[in-house]
């Protein structure tokens, strides 16, 4: 008996879950508005398959189309048309394009890509004030950065790739505090960078290649978890950019930079790629950047470096490329770059090496590292100290079922009432609204304001110092031990300003860097929901010598009411739920499922759910505290190669 009704119990629970999400029905203005934007972009290949009939929020999606819904709106818009697309026709609008995007005011994701859209971009794209993430390259855009996006103050990532934007790039850059990819590449912007370009503190990936930007490269040193940075082909000069030593990729090649590479550079122990070539770059080339930890592609071929090479130089077996090309480098190859040379390119001519091949005379080398000069840093050289970086997860592991035995009896008292002919979903919802109190319809909104305007009540998303972390449990003093789970151990813990945390630390087995988890951070930034158990932020911590990620910490606001399992089944140890808070918890943990499918970019699925998971706060708010977390399938699947 017990099996069996457990059996239905979970069948019912399943179709309810299910039926949230199927039976999401957009808005007909909404669907209209998308057939516009069909008729305005002149019907492109992409978009053959919407007609009048279409359920927008239920086809499947494609690399090239998808739409995403949330609550019966339109969220994510993904449109890329062909790669060589043709400019739209002269009745094209841009403007009432834009007046045609802005009636989907929920999109929080826009990708228009490759579908011949020309004219200046309408500040009016404004209004689409919930937008995080905004593609356009590949069109025929033209005029300057309209003065009205400063308005989108929840932008992560702006691409305006390969377009005809021109002007200068805007001082108000400080709006977007969440900024965290800025690609610019390929258009013809033509200014100088303004200095507030380093307050974008989470930005991750500056690119800047292929456009008229001149003048000094503002100082980036502020900007922590700045890890790409590409300024190819533009006119920044003449000093080497201050910047934080996270960099992974640094690309400087043909501007007009003629300072020397300071000392700090051989100390970016995540450097994967630099390439600095055809500058004027002088001074010292420093060796010591041939033996980074992470360095693959050193490029300086073309700039008046001097230095004296040996024999028994060591470099990072990992190089891929090294171009030292067109340069004053006396002295001999180091052997170590000439072994294993088969599947590593290795370019040094015209420079004054003791080889034969294609290099001047010693003192063509003397006499022009003479007349240069050398231009000093005068900057103090930061060591490599105990790196401590970050990243967040989710936490928490149960099993159970009550929540489905509780969705079990609302739908049976409902189904005696009514005849069954909406899903049961349907049921809950509408009768909760009417016979229930107000509360549960106030509640609704609320999320969904929520979803707009990030988690209410909850500190920003950062990254935690691992003394911080060591400070807040007591340096993981046993007292505040909570439990340990396939995914590692969780602490309680307190932070200085006496907010409760609790603390989950992954170990890791193999050789991570920090840059490997750089997209995951950027993903579980985004669990924070007032029916997730959210990500406060995150903790690297890594080893002394080689830089690798030895634990990852992650923080987590602190729900303090246990498990709603506890609630309802060990009901005599205290006052059981009352049937309202049962409910509400139900929808809770609806609304927190359907945020993880729905409200985030990508989504997170196959989540095994079960009533354990869900913890009760203060206020006996439901709050999912298992998810599938990106880092975590990560550590278990990645390392393959
Ligand atoms: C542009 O003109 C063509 C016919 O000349 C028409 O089919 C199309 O709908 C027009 N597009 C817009 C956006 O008005
Ligand atoms: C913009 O979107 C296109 C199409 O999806 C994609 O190929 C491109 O990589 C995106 N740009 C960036 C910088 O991610
Ligand atoms: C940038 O380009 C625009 C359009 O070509 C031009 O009008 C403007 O004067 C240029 N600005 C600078 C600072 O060069
Ligand atoms: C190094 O840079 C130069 C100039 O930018 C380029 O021509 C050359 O192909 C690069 N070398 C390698 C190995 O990529
Ligand atoms: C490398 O060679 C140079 C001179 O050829 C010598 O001074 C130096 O001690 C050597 N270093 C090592 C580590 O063998």
């Amino acid at each position: 008996m017990g099996n069996r009704l457990y059996l239905s119990v979970f069948l019912v629970f399943v179709t309810v879950l299910l039926s949230i999400f199927h039976t999401e029905q957009l808005q007909s203005s909404d669907s209209k508005t998308l057939l516009r934007i069909q008729q305005q972009l002149n019907f492109p290949p992409v978009l053959s398959s919407w007609n009048k009939n279409t359920d927008f929020c239920s086809t499947d999606s494609t690399s090239s189309l998808t739409v995403v819904c949330y609550e019966g709106t339109i969220t994510q818009l993904h449109i890329v048309g062909e790669t060589r697309a043709l400019l739209l026709p002269r009745n094209f609008s841009i403007d009432s394009f834009v007046r045609t995007l802005v009636r989907l005011p929920s999109l929080k994701v826009l990708t228009l890509v490759s579908l011949g859209i020309w004219g200046p971009l309408p500040g009016k794209i404004a209004h689409l004030s919930s937008l995080e993430i905004v593609n356009v390259s590949s069109n025929f855009l033209y005029g300057s950065i309209p003065l009205q996006f400063s308005l989108l103050s929840h932008l992560q990532t702006l691409i305006l790739d390969d377009n005809m934007f021109s002007g200068h790039l805007p001082e108000w850059l400080d709006s977007f505090p969440a900024l965290t990819v800025l690609s610019l590449k390929n258009n013809l912007f033509n200014s100088s960078l303004p200095d507030s370009l380093n307050s974008l503190e989470n930005l991750r990936i500056l690119s800047l290649s292929h456009n008229h930007f001149y003048g000094p490269v503002p100082d980036l040193g502020r900007l922590a978890n700045l890890q790409v940075l590409e300024l190819d082909d533009n006119a920044f000069g003449p000093r080497f950019p201050q910047l934080g030593d996270k960099l992974v990729t640094i690309v400087l090649r043909n501007n007009k930079f003629r300072s020397s590479i300071p000392d700090e550079v051989s100390s970016y122990y995540q450097l994967e790629k630099l390439d600095i070539s055809a500058n004027t770059f002088v001074g010292p080339f420093q060796l010591a950047l041939l033996s980074l930890p992470s360095i693959t592609y050193v490029n300086i071929s073309g700039n008046k470096l001097t230095g004296m090479l040996f024999e028994n130089l060591s470099c990072n077996p990992g190089l891929e490329a090294v171009d030292l090309s067109s340069n004053l480098l006396t002295g001999s190859l180091p052997k170590c770059l000439m072994s294993n040379s088969n599947d590593r390119t290795v370019l040094y001519a015209r420079n004054c090496l003791e080889t034969n091949q294609n290099q001047h005379a010693l003192p063509f080398c003397h006499t022009e590292a003479i007349a240069v000069g050398i231009v000093p840093e005068g900057k103090k050289h930061k060591r490599v100290s105990k790196e401590v970086l970050s990243i967040g997860i989710v936490c928490g592991t149960f099993g159970g079922v009550a929540i489905v035995a509780l969705l079990f009896f609302i739908i049976r008292r409902e189904s005696v009432k009514s005849k069954i002919k909406n899903p049961p979903t349907k049921l809950i919802s509408e009768n909760a609204a009417s016979g229930y109190t107000s509360k549960l319809i106030s509640d609704a909104r609320y999320i969904s304001q929520t979803m707009k305007f990030g988690t209410v009540g909850l500190p920003p998303y950062r990254v935690f110092s691992l003394e911080e972390i060591v400070a807040a449990t007591n340096n993981f003093d046993s007292a505040s031990f909570m439990g340990e789970g396939s995914q590692g151990k969780m602490h309680r813990g307190q932070l200085k300003d006496g907010l409760l945390v609790a603390i989950r630390s992954v170990k890791m087995n193999r050789s991570y860097s920090t840059q490997d988890f750089m997209h995951n951070i950027e993903q579980i930034s985004k669990y924070r929901h007032r029916h997730l158990v959210s990500v406060l932020g995150h903790c690297f911590e890594c080893y002394l010598d080689d830089s690798s990620v030895s634990s990852i910490f992650v923080v987590f606001e602190y729900v303090p009411n246990g498990t709603l399992k506890s609630w309802i089944s060990d009901g005599h140890y205290r006052k059981s739920l009352t049937w309202m808070q049962r409910i509400e918890a139900t929808i809770g943990v609806a609304k927190g499922i359907q945020f993880l499918h729905t409200g985030i970019v990508p989504g997170v699925y196959s989540n095994n759910l079960k009533i354990t998971d869900v913890l009760l706060d203060q206020n006996f708010v439901a709050k999912i505290s298992s998810y599938d977390l990106p880092l975590l399938s990560y550590t278990r699947k990645v390392w393959t190669k």
